[in-house]
């Protein structure tokens, strides 16, 4: 479903490539941990076992950094742009890093033990191309982490965005995904859940952003473990 009937802030749109090119420079001082990691560290996720993974949607290597934090072994990366690749490779915990659409990374058959997926799929149209890759990519037993903002928040007319250096919010082209999508698309590739969550907003949000009082208990982010 396109983003558009439900955008309240009317932001100037621009496409993932033009709009997380420009982000890139300011990317990680704007999103918070809150959002994504403080619900990876709920998750009962072996990480000290992954010895391959693979980061969809890599961007900056912010997820990156904190799976090799947590023990996961030998991390490859995909994203579509290239400014955010630069940040990711000037990292240096991704062993191969790739420009490419997540759909078709060209990454190694059943070679995986985890798939990661962070913060990527408003983006993408359909999230069928993405579970289909992610299922290709594992091995039997293999995890798939999707970690996002949540459809309802998005329902709320709240688009991600930035802000411009010269002044002026963004947006990037977006579509909503209900989280029954995220079963048809993930059974259909063969997967079955096994765990989910939701990060609300709460005191520890607002104490970060003050301004979001007006969304407090509103579900903002979401988990799902898949295994293959
Ligand atoms: C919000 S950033 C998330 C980056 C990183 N996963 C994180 O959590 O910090 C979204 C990223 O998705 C990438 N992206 C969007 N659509 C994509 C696609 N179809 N294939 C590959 N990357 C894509 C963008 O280039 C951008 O780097």
């Amino acid at each position: 479903m396109d983003f558009a009937p439900f955008d309240k802030r009317h932001y100037p749109v621009l496409s993932v490539e033009d709009g997380y090119g420009e982000w890139a420079a300011t990317y990680e001082g704007t999103v918070l941990d809150l959002m994504d990691i403080r619900l990876l560290k709920r998750l009962h996720v072996p990480w000290t076992e992954m010895r391959r993974a693979a980061d969809l949607a890599c961007g900056t290597g912010r997820i990156g950094a904190w799976l090799k934090s947590q023990g996961v072994g030998v991390l490859d990366g995909i994203d579509l742009t290239g400014p955010m690749l630069e940040k990711a490779r000037a990292r240096g915990v991704y062993a191969t890093l790739k420009q490419g659409d997540l759909g078709a990374s060209g990454f190694e058959s059943g070679a995986y033990d985890l798939v990661t997926e962070n913060l990527a799929q408003e983006h993408l149209p359909s999230l069928v191309p993405l579970y289909r890759e992610a299922a290709r990519l594992l091995r039997p037993g293999g995890r798939f982490v999707c970690v996002g903002y949540h459809p309802f928040f998005l329902m709320q007319g709240i688009p991600t965005h930035f802000d411009r250096a010269g002044g002026g919010s963004i947006t990037i082209k977006s579509h909503v995904h209900l989280m029954s999508d995220h079963v048809r698309a993930a059974s259909g590739a063969g997967f079955t859940l096994a765990e989910m969550d939701e990060a609300l907003v709460d005191d520890d949000w607002i104490a970060q952003k003050p301004k979001w009082e007006t969304w407090r208990h509103r579900p903002v982010s979401f988990a799902l473990v898949w295994t293959k």
